[in-house]
């Protein structure tokens, strides 16, 4: 899932896990539980990640390699928020070669910076489930127990606007060569998009 920060890459990466049975990998829940956990990790990662800049790729990579070669990605996986760097483009090609897999489809969830904001101002996580929900467009049940994120503070959410066009908005073109993106409007309906992503992965695996 590739797309701006609040794009709704892991409302719908959930969606496409659960509908063709899909590991669901978020670099970004990974780097969260460590740092809630309190574990090496967390404690490497903690102030890059409220400060809204980018994990370092070595370690990212490490991250995920890991993670793609447990059990449940036998059936394969959705990859949501990696990856976000040109190398870390090429060290996922490299990686799935060895795993003797490949990428089926980018899909590139296109929504304006503006709507970014007004999205992850409104966002709240339910900590128990991970379920997310917006105020206005996705409201939570009563009585959920909900978690504002840190990096969901408007200056914060800028200066992830920034690396995302610096850094992650030039594999849109990558991942276009390579004929694997489709573009996706997602500042319709949660349920318009996940029609529309569904419709594409299906197609991949006809
Ligand atoms: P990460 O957790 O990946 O954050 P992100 O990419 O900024 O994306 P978000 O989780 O904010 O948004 P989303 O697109 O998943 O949208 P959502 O579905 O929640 O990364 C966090 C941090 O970890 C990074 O800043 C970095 O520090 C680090 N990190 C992670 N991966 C890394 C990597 N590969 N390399 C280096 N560092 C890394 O939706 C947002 C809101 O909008 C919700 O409230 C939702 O209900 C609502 N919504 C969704 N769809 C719609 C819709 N169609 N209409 C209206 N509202 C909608």
């Amino acid at each position: 899932m590739l797309g701006p920060p609040g794009a709704g890459k892991g409302t719908q990466a959930k969606i496409v896990a659960e509908k063709f049975d899909l590991a669901h990998i978020s670099t970004g829940d990974i780097f969260r539980d460590n740092i809630k956990r309190k574990t090496e990790l967390g404690k490497q990662v903690v102030a890059i990640v409220d400060a809204g800049g980018l994990v370092p790729d070595e370690l990212t990579v490490a991250l995920v390699k890991d993670r793609l070669q447990k059990d449940d990605c036998k059936n394969g996986a959705v990859l949501d928020g990696f990856p976000r760097t040109a190398d870390q483009a090429d060290a996922l090609t490299e990686l799935l070669a060895e795993l003797g897999s490949e990428i089926a489809i980018v899909p590139y969830i296109k929504v304006r910076d503006s709507e970014v904001v007004e999205r992850l101002s409104g966002r709240r996580t339910d900590k128990q489930t991970g379920k997310i929900y917006h105020l206005k467009y996705n409201p939570p049940p009563q009585g959920a127990d909900l978690e504002h994120r840190k990096d969901d503070q408007e200056d914060t959410i800028r200066d992830r606007l920034e690396e995302y066009h610096n850094k992650t908005a030039p594999l849109i073109a990558y991942y276009e060569q390579k004929g694997l993106l489709q573009e996706i409007d997602g500042e319709e309906q949660i349920d318009v998009v996940s029609a529309t992503v569904l419709r594409k992965v299906e197609a991949t695996r006809a």
